[in-house]
């Protein structure tokens, strides 16, 4: 099936269903809750609502420990909520991706149960399973991304299986030619259904090294990274041209892959139209750039140094050769305003600025819910504020390793994904106006001045930023198809680039800076002749000839022709 790439020009709204929005009391976001959100989704203008996952589940991962593939979570609500909620998306011309995630499923899944019972039936060989060492160990010394080995032992196969995430979360053996159909088949259920794209959950894991080698260690760790021998593996291409082949290429679809510990290069691989695998990838290196000895929750804050040259690189490694998503922040990172921004005085500004130097790259935006009004980190104290299996076993093992609970607590408020999953604020009433009953996770505690309601109501709020950036898009072709050529690239507060396609360019301009601050723009860019595009202050920042004196946190962008 040819398709116009539609998701060039699309921006992408990520809902995290649980966080969303409640429409029966329970507590809990739901279907139902989204439908009745959809005008406020058409006023922002996005085109594609991507839902984490809401599949049957016992949540130990937050639905990314799939017990039914064909079966929704009865807390979401049921198929004919589902069912309404896909048709009322598409009359209202928005299309809508869901959650693919197949290098695991739980524990519960009746393919484990049945897999788990013996070395010798139907679904023997669907997972992972090796003998221990002579001395009844582990297998190797790959670490589960949430902590601990990555093996877990079950006496009645008197073997160990795999989970690169939670023991709940058993890896699937890819190498079965019988569970690669299973998930296709599965696919086109839900393709049939009418839903347009799958985000792709950790898909360059899929393919393990089969020898299942012992991963380098670092000194003082007593296991190895969860990825070593699983990332971008042997098999990976193959298994996605094959996905394609028999599935995606029956469909108008959009797909976008997760890919953990991917270089531009494999990207490319990923990417590239002329290879029939995926559309775009989530690759996380920006978001590294903050990450330290303990990882991701290292007590670092990020350089803009580190940054820019990172997202530069992206921009010009992919252009022409394949495709990138831009996004911020999503369910497993904490809010972005917070993160690279500044979430007190300059709340506002900061979060225009970092939408401003995003949405103008070349690549397919993703917003996440709740960023377009500013969210922030909840600020949380106390372990006992924290929901998150990842956040709870990081605190468990940084304990182990003697660490202060305070620094523990700072790194946790600073990093943990807990902060991106409290309720959505919708307005000022209690619990934010996302529930009439008991919210399943607090709401953070500044809803009274951060909701939907207020944004709607003031017109310079972040909101009808966003709204003109998703507008923009579509407009103008500069921003999916220009050249990126990076600009001042030693600058220590400004991020800046041209974009350019034919007798066209734009002048993107974001200062992290809180004070005003002067940045001297390429004589190229004739200043004074530009017109403005848009700007977080609502207005042209003063300049003086090639100097531009940005307010603090200013964004601009200026145009030329
Ligand atoms: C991805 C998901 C994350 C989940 C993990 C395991 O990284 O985004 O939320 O915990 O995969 O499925
Ligand atoms: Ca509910």
């Amino acid at each position: 099936m040819t398709t116009n790439n539609w998701w060039k020009t699309s921006t992408v709204y990520q809902i995290y269903p649980q966080s969303f929005k409640d429409s029966n009391g329970d507590g809990i976001g739901d279907l139902n809750g989204i439908t009745e959100s959809l005008p406020y989704l058409k006023k922002l203008g996005i085109d594609v609502i991507w839902l984490n996952p809401i599949y049957e589940s016992p949540l130990v991962d937050n639905g990314y420990d799939i017990s039914d593939y064909y079966k929704l979570d009865s807390q979401y609500g049921t198929m004919a909520d589902f069912e309404n909620l896909l048709t009322q998306t598409h009359a209202l011309g928005i299309r809508l991706v869901m959650d693919l995630v197949v290098n695991h499923t739980s524990n519960k899944n009746k393919w484990f149960e049945e897999s788990k019972k013996s070395q010798d039936n139907d679904y023997a060989d669907w997972y992972i399973w090796k003998d221990p060492k002579p001395d009844g160990s582990v297998p190797n010394n790959w670490g589960s991304s949430f902590g601990g080995s990555a093996w877990t032992y079950v006496p009645e196969r008197k073997q160990y299986y795999l989970h690169l995430y939670a023991p709940e979360q058993p890896d699937l053996n890819w190498e079965n030619e019988e569970v690669r159909d299973a998930i296709y088949k599965m696919m086109k259920f839900w393709f049939e259904k009418g839903v347009d794209g799958f985000r792709m959950d950790t898909i360059s894991l899929l393919s393990k090294v089969q020898s299942f080698p012992d991963a380098p260690l670092e000194p003082g760790r007593k296991y190895g990274s969860a990825y070593f021998g699983a990332a971008n593996g042997p098999r990976i291409h193959e298994f996605l041209q094959e996905m394609n082949r028999e599935v995606l290429s029956k469909y108008d679809v959009m797909t976008v892959g997760e890919t953990p510990h991917t270089t531009s290069d494999q990207a490319k691989l990923y990417t590239d139209p002329e290879r029939h695998e995926l559309n775009m990838v989530f690759q996380f290196e920006a978001m590294h750039s903050d990450y330290g000895y303990y990882g991701r929750y290292s007590d670092l804050r990020f350089k803009l140094s580190d940054m820019r040259r990172i997202m530069n690189h992206w921009q010009l490694a992919m252009d022409g050769h394949g495709w990138n998503s831009l996004f911020w922040g999503n369910h497993d990172q904490p809010r972005a305003v917070s993160r690279f921004g500044d979430d007190g005085e300059f709340r506002v500004q900061s979060a225009k600025m970092l939408a401003t130097v995003l949405h103008f790259q070349q690549g397919t935006p993703f917003v996440f819910q709740g960023e377009e009004i500013g969210m922030t980190n909840a600020h949380f104290t106390k372990i006992n504020e924290y929901e998150d299996v990842e956040a709870l076993n990081i605190y468990r093992d940084l304990k182990a390793l003697g660490l202060d609970e305070k620094l523990i607590m700072s790194m946790l408020a600073n990093k943990s994904r807990d902060n991106s999953r409290t309720p959505m604020q919708w307005d000022k009433t209690e619990n934010a106006g996302f529930t009439t009953g008991t919210p399943w996770y607090q709401v953070n505690s500044n809803y009274q001045q951060v909701n939907v309601k207020q944004a709607l109501i003031d017109p310079n709020s972040i909101f009808y930023y966003y709204k003109n950036l998703i507008k923009l898009r579509h407009d103008l072709p500069i921003i999916s198809q220009g050249r990126f050529i990076p600009l001042s690239e030693d600058d220590s507060d400004v991020y800046a680039y041209i974009r350019q396609l034919d007798h066209q360019q734009l002048l993107v301009v974001g200062s992290f800076n809180r004070h005003k601050i002067r940045f001297a723009v390429n004589e190229s860019f004739a200043v004074d002749q530009a017109k403005l595009l848009i700007d977080t202050y609502g207005d042209k920042p003063e300049y003086r000839k090639n100097i531009l004196y940005l307010r603090p946190y200013e964004g601009a962008v200026l145009k030329l022709g």
